[in-house]
């Protein structure tokens, strides 16, 4: 990768080299401390999910004020959303794993936004018939991944009902142009539509409250590239009477290729939940690597897993226990472990998951409509 590539982290866009302790500078936001891992662990029954313990759950807002919530005997609600423009792939399905385990955790509803009228405002080239068919087929990937279908809603924005676009309406009352041009970089030739989209997204956050006609704070796992919306939110939030949305932050998936975020932008790399067994090897076969050059070498010098996407892989959803994974990272450093067994075992893993994970997916068409909210 070029060493000079700016690293470009926006609600839009995010690539080059990300340093985690400068977004959380950059941001505003708040580190996510061993203590709030210990926190949060004394309020559950099941073990901390590996994201959490692994510090992939990296940065959060107001945390520690909705475990404070909670002791107190107060309940919440999950928000998250996908910009449906194009198919589903592995680092997709990273935090939406997390995300379930949020909903088994706290046996909470999820409010699942998919914002088809922002990617066809953003995307010149995508008719809106297209974005929309990729909402319900990204739907269905998002169903795979166990969530509780009587928890789960997702609100299609181009079918959303009157009262979620009322709430929209009456958010971006709130929001001036100068308030969102500074938050969003909007410009002279931004089109309407993707400046009256901050406020589509904030609805989720207030939703929750309106449907059940009392406060219900909502926490949302997701990207950091997606905080700018949610300081938006916060800022009108209490003033419209609702409570500041709580956000958990999780670091970029890798694709198997040097550096960067997984983007469907880069289909060689990336691992999409409709390939073939054949194409997942010969994707993972060619990783990027924190191999040597040579096996001579590699033995001598052991390998370099602080660099590796295949490790990477294993790290964020590919390996849940800690002890395997310490020692897949000690038998690299030592020499012991060379990249080709290494990707194999990768490779056979990721078929054998997508093979569950398209049946899943196959399953879900029976349950989606239900879970559809229009109101
Ligand atoms: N704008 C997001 C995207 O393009 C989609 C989205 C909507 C979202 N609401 C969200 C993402 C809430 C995370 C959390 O991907």
């Amino acid at each position: 990768m070029d060493e000079l590539e700016e690293t470009v982290v926006t609600p839009w866009e995010v690539r080059g080299r990300i340093n985690y302790e400068k977004l959380i500078e950059e941001f505003g936001t708040q580190p996510f401390t061993n203590d709030l891992k210990q926190r949060l662990e004394k309020n559950i029954k099941q073990p901390l999910h590996p994201m959490i313990r692994r510090g992939i759950v990296f940065s959060h807002r107001d945390f520690d004020w909705l475990l404070d919530h909670i002791e107190k005997g107060g309940d919440f609600a999950l928000y998250t959303g996908r910009g449906p423009s194009g198919n589903t792939h592995i680092g997709h399905l990273v935090p939406w794993q997390f995300t379930k385990w949020l909903q088994d955790t706290f046996d909470v509803e999820l409010y699942f936004q998919l914002t088809d009228d922002e990617k066809f405002l953003i995307d010149r080239e995508k008719s809106y018939e297209e974005t929309t068919q990729y909402a319900y087929q990204n739907a269905l990937d998002i169903l795979a991944v166990g969530f509780n279908p009587e928890k789960t809603k997702f609100i299609i924005d181009s079918e959303a009902g009157p009262k979620f676009r009322r709430l929209a309406t009456e958010i971006s009352r709130r929001i001036t142009f100068s308030t969102a041009k500074a938050i969003f970089g909007f410009t002279e030739s931004t089109n309407i539509g993707l400046i009256f989209h901050p406020a589509m997204q904030a609805a989720p956050c207030f939703y929750p409250s309106v449907l059940h006609g009392r406060k219900i704070p909502v926490l949302i796992p997701a990207g950091i590239d997606q905080d700018p919306y949610w300081r938006a939110t916060r800022d009108i939030a209490e003033k419209m009477g609702y409570y500041k949305p709580v956000a958990l932050h999780s670091e970029f998936i890798p694709g198997l290729e040097e550096g960067g975020k997984m983007s469907a932008s880069k289909p060689d790399t990336t691992v999409f939940t409709t390939d073939s067994a054949k194409s997942v090897v010969k994707k993972v076969k060619r990783a990027f690597t924190g191999g040597r050059a040579t096996i001579e070498e590699q033995k001598r010098l052991g390998g370099e897993p602080e660099k590796c996407n295949v490790f990477a892989w294993y790290r964020t959803s590919f390996e849940d226990d800690d002890e395997a994974l310490k020692k897949r990272w000690d038998d690299c450093k030592s020499g012991a472990l060379m990249c080709g067994p290494c990707k194999q075992e990768l490779a056979d893993r990721v078929v054998v998951f997508l093979e569950v994970h398209q049946q899943k997916a196959e399953d879900a068409k029976d349950v989606l409509e239900s879970c559809v909210i229009r109101i």
